[in-house]
Parts: structure tokens; sequence; C-alpha cells
């Protein structure tokens, strides 16, 4: 087999063959081969778990655990674990938790956990006929749907309500079948997807077979059969606040006053300029897809309803809001958090079930919580670095340890490297410079 051609077989390649053929080319071929290796598990049960959580897995992908203290949650005090790539992110997290935690924490609320999917079709017939006979339909779908939704009703979850929308003002013969979901403490998407496929089946058997309808009648066309992502019957409200007495040092020499009008104004122009929403939302989501990731949820899905739920007027704005009562600081954050604590990767991996644990095996409402007020951590901390020194100087540090440790630097090229660097500009290059210099010198 040539990489460098179509591949066919692939996955029916064992693992050895599959890196033969990615590495065929590669000028130290069995060295990235053993790279790949080594990052694999020593323990082969739990290797084995990781390869049949994908398709085609030659090896794990780390990224750093992490975990941001002190944040108290409607009176609860929690260690949120954090999984993410962006050195500042924990740092940031943690410091606004502690901030927060002698404040009266982050108040959290959830207004209901409600999700949505459809059946798209395409049907020409009578739309009278279709009206008259959905309740019967409806009955029908609810009753080939029983098996499927049998232990979800038992949790006392299940099929909420189901509707036929007409959308031939948009395309012609345009119909959904449009259905709500009580998923309890699941994420849902498989049982969703699954009712939503079995609603498809009876609702064609349905038309074929009801007298009501024509010999014309009698075809539809499913398109598709799929939950949505836009979760706006699935929010979270997470908020902060504290009068201007309390902001102690956090202000970084501001006037409070005038740190708490700088704050309103940074999250009101991110209220009104998609261009400054779009990363006020990012650092929002700094927070959210960490504990997303840790805790083994689906932060593209969560990513998605958020963004979407961000432009629900027609224009994209900021997720937060800051409040002005009596001159108090205080921040909101609304936002869709579709997740669960039992079923899918939540249960498998042992990471996300340890995380899970370490919050104290949350239900899905209750982590719901804790991920928003991760969301408005970040958000809070973003802030108030952007108004007070800039964010460069917190994320150089980082940057210049993770520099460091690329170029090999021990503990005392460390130290120094962080007395030169205090106040002068971070690069690759300036600190290989200035590696190379100290390393001459110590070699004189
Ligand atoms: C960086 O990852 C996130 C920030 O840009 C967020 C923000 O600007 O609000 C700092």
């Amino acid at each position: 087999m040539d990489r460098n051609n179509i591949v066919t077989g692939f996955s029916k390649l064992d693992r050895s063959e599959k890196l033969r053929l990615l590495f065929a080319d590669h000028m130290e071929k069995e060295k990235a081969i053993a790279e790949m290796e080594s990052y694999r598990h020593h323990d082969q049960k739990v290797q084995k778990l990781h390869d049949e959580i994908s398709e085609n897995t030659l090896t794990n992908y780390y990224l750093p655990y992490s975990v941001a203290p002190n944040f108290l949650i409607n009176g609860k005090n929690y260690i949120l674990p954090l999984v993410t790539e962006e050195s500042s992110v924990v740092a940031a997290v943690a410091k606004s938790a502690k901030f927060w935690s002698t404040r009266g924490g982050f108040r959290t609320e959830i207004s209901e956990m409600i999700k949505n999917g459809q059946v798209h079709f395409i049907w020409n017939g009578s739309h009278d006929k279709i009206i008259d006979a959905f309740p019967d339909l409806k009955k029908r779908l609810i009753q080939d749907t029983s098996e499927i939704t049998a232990s979800m009703v038992n949790r006392g979850g299940g099929i909420v309500n189901i509707e036929l929308v007409d959308k031939r003002d948009h395309i012609e013969g345009y119909y959904q079948l449009s259905a709500d979901f009580d998923t309890r403490d699941s994420m849902g998407a498989n049982f969703i997807n699954s009712c939503l496929e079995q609603f498809a089946v009876a609702l064609e058997d349905f038309i074929r077979h009801d007298d009501r309808f024509g010999s014309d009648e009698k075809n539809v066309e499913i398109i598709m059969s799929i939950l949505s992502n836009y979760t706006d019957r699935c929010l979270v409200t997470a908020s902060v606040s504290c009068s201007p007495e309390d902001l102690g040092d956090f202000v970084d020499g501001l006037p409070s006053w005038k740190f708490i009008w700088k704050f309103n104004q940074a999250v009101k122009i991110a209220g009104i300029d998609k261009y400054r929403a779009t990363t006020h939302n990012k650092g929002i989501f700094n927070g959210i897809d960490a504990v997303m990731i840790a805790t083994g949820n689906d932060f593209r899905a969560v990513e998605a309803a958020g963004h979407a739920w961000a432009s629900r007027d027609g224009s994209y704005r900021g997720l937060s809001v800051a409040g002005e009562e009596n001159g108090r600081l205080s921040l909101r954050l609304t936002l869709p958090l579709p997740v669960g604590t039992v079923g899918g990767l939540t249960g498998l991996h042992p990471m996300a079930k340890r995380s899970l644990e370490i919050l104290g095996n949350p239900d899905a409402s209750g982590l719901m919580g804790i991920i928003a007020a991760g969301g408005l951590a970040a958000n809070f901390a973003a802030i108030r670095s952007l108004i007070v020194g800039g964010i460069q100087s917190g994320h150089m540090r980082m940057h210049l340890s993770n520099i460091l440790n690329r170029l090999g630097a021990d503990e005392s090229e460390r130290v120094s490297a962080a007395e030169y660097f205090r106040e002068r500009k971070v690069g690759y290059a300036s600190v290989k410079i200035f590696l190379a210099e100290l390393r001459k010198k110590k070699a004189l």
C-alpha cells in the first residue's frame, strides 16, 4: 500500500501496519513509530478501552489534567477538574474562584432541561388531512417508540411533546415532526436519535395505511431524522456579585468605582460588537470546554448551542451581562448546557469517571451549574486582566515556561530566565539567544 495514493482497506490493517504506512516516507521512520507507540498505556486493558472509543486508533494524545480549587457554588465547595492546553486558563479560573469564594461565591439556576429533535420530511398531500390525522399519528409515534423509551420513562423522562410543523413557506412540501425530550441525567443524543428514526418509520407506515389519505398522498420522503443541538430549553444561569468595598486589591490600583465602570463597559462592548463578542465568548468557553472535556461531555455540542444562543436575536452578542445595581459589581452568564452524568463517555473513560467523582457525582443539572460557574470564572478573570494590565504579562509567563521546556532548560536556567524576562518581551528566538549566552557564560 502506498500512502500517497488513495488508501483502501486501511481500517483492516493492524496497528503496526497502519503506523508503517503512515510513516512510510518519514526520514526517521523507526523513531516516529517508537514515539507513537510510547504514548500507549502500559496497561493493556486501559489501552483497549481507549482504542475502542474511536476508530483507526493508533495511540493516545495527552493533554494536561488540572484542577482549580475554591469554587463556592450555591454554598457548596468544589474543586473543578480542567483539561485544557491553554496555559493561563487554569490559573485565571482558580484566581477568580478564590476571589469569589469569600464574596458569596457563584449562584446558579437551571430553567428547564428539555431537548429537541426533528424528522424533516417532504409530503405533498392535503394539509387539512394531515392536521386532522395528527392526533392519531402522535399516538402511533409514542406507541412505536415505547420499547426505546421504556427505561427513560422509568427514570422520569421520555418524550415530552411532538408537534407537526408546517415549513411549506420555505420549501415545497416541507414539514417537520418536532419532538421535545427529557433525557434526565444523560446527554441523550443516542436516545433522541433512536426515537426520531423510529418516528420516521412509523410516519411513513401511518400515511401509507391510513384511509384518510388518497393513493396520490401515500408517499412521504424522509429527508433526515436528527436531534437539534440548539438546546434553548436547556439553559443555566451563573452569577456573581459584590460591593465596591469588597473588591480589595483585585482592582490592581484602580479606584473601585473606576474598576466597576471599566468592567461594565467591557461587558457592554461585547454586547454590541460581534468582533469583541466572539473573543469574549471564547474566553467563557475556555472555562466551559475544560470541564466538559474533563467530565467526558460533548464540548462541540455545547459550543454550537452557545454560539447559536449568543445570536438568538439576530446579532451575535457576548453571553454574559454585567449588572449595575447600587454600584455593585455583578456578572451573569446564561447559556444552553446540554450535559450528561450518565451514559456516553462519562461512564467509559476512567478520567471522566474520576472527574465526576471529584465533583461529588452531581446529577446533570448540578453539573450544568458547575460548568457554568467555570465559564463565568474564566470570563471574569479575562475581563479583569484586560481592563487592568492586559493579558500578555500572565500569558507570557506561561509562554516562557513552555519555551524553556522546549529548549531543555534546567531549574537554575529557568530562574535566571524568569528574572531576565520579567520586563522584556518573550519570544522563542529571544529566549533561545538568552539561554545560549547563559550556557556560554557557564561554560567559561
Ligand atoms: C484568551 O484565550 C481568552 C481571552 O481573549 C478572552 C477575552 O478576551 O475576554 C482573554
